[in-house]
């Protein structure tokens, strides 16, 4: 395999202030229901300090058409620190669509990717992938993710399509402004808090006894090879549709399916 292009990646400069998200979001979530899992901890936290977790720039980069499909691209950027209790700083953590196909590449600092999905008999999987700078991450398609906070400030890139059907003609693809990022499902009760060693994955009872030990995950040889001597943006808005037309041909091949959502 070969090495993640650390320190490679140029900055990606946001032209906006994008959208702030505090503890208190991340809380007000998790209360509503939004299929969001945090620590005991985080959730009885009365201390009045309300911190930034991280600000999200959509559509960073202009989105692209291509492959009868069409491509997002967003940066968050993470702060450094942790939440009450000691878990990770972190995104909120989603399932993708079925046909979602999503890529991260870590521009600066260090995070944790926590993957889950069930393959085909059932069989759940998780997964966790330490990503430095320059390393990216693919997510399964229809998997449940999250990102935490290593090494902070962290900046995140990751561009985003929901392919069409294999065998649909055009114009059926996915219109433009159908983001269809989200599908609501129970959360996977699983994060991670600082440890001597890093970190722990920690959760539930019930989601620690389903999905057992994460099996540490790198960065995919073939994603490498497609985005080859670039950082993921520019990959994102210089490739050409053959060249994208290869990424979704290893993605379809490559890329687990999620075929359950069940959280536990
Ligand atoms: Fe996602």
């Amino acid at each position: 395999m070969n090495p993640p292009m650390s320190s490679t990646v140029p900055p990606l400069r946001p032209a906006g202030h994008g959208t702030e998200y505090r503890l208190s979001d991340l809380l007000q979530r998790h209360r509503a229901g939004d299929a969001v899992f945090v620590t005991d901890d985080v959730v009885s936290y009365c201390g009045g300090h309300d911190p930034l977790l991280y600000t999200a720039h959509r559509d960073v980069l202009l989105p692209r058409t291509a492959c009868e499909t069409n491509w997002f691209a967003d940066l968050v950027e993470y702060q450094p620190g942790q939440l009450p209790g000691g878990e990770l700083i972190r995104s909120t953590g989603h399932w993708n669509t079925p046909t979602q196909l999503e890529i991260f590449q870590t521009l600066t600092g260090r995070v944790l990717m926590l993957a889950a999905w069930r393959t085909s008999s059932g069989e759940p999987v998780l997964t966790c992938q330490t990503c430095e700078a320059g390393e990216m991450a693919v997510i399964p398609f229809g998997g449940w993710h999250l990102t935490l906070v290593l090494d902070g400030p962290a900046a995140v890139f990751n561009f985003y399509s929901d392919l069409p059907a294999e065998t649909a003609p055009p114009h059926q693809a996915p219109a433009a402004g159908d983001r269809g990022k989200y599908r609501r499902a129970a959360a996977v009760e699983l994060t991670a808090v600082r440890a001597r060693e890093g970190f722990a994955i920690t959760g539930s009872a019930d989601s620690l006894a389903v999905w057992g030990v994460a099996q540490p995950v790198s960065e995919p040889a073939w994603l490498r090879d497609i985005v080859a001597g670039t950082g993921l943006p520019d990959f994102y808005s210089n490739a050409d549709s053959a060249t994208l037309a290869a990424l979704v041909a290893h993605a379809r091949r490559q890329v687990p399916v999620c075929h359950r959502t069940d959280p536990r």
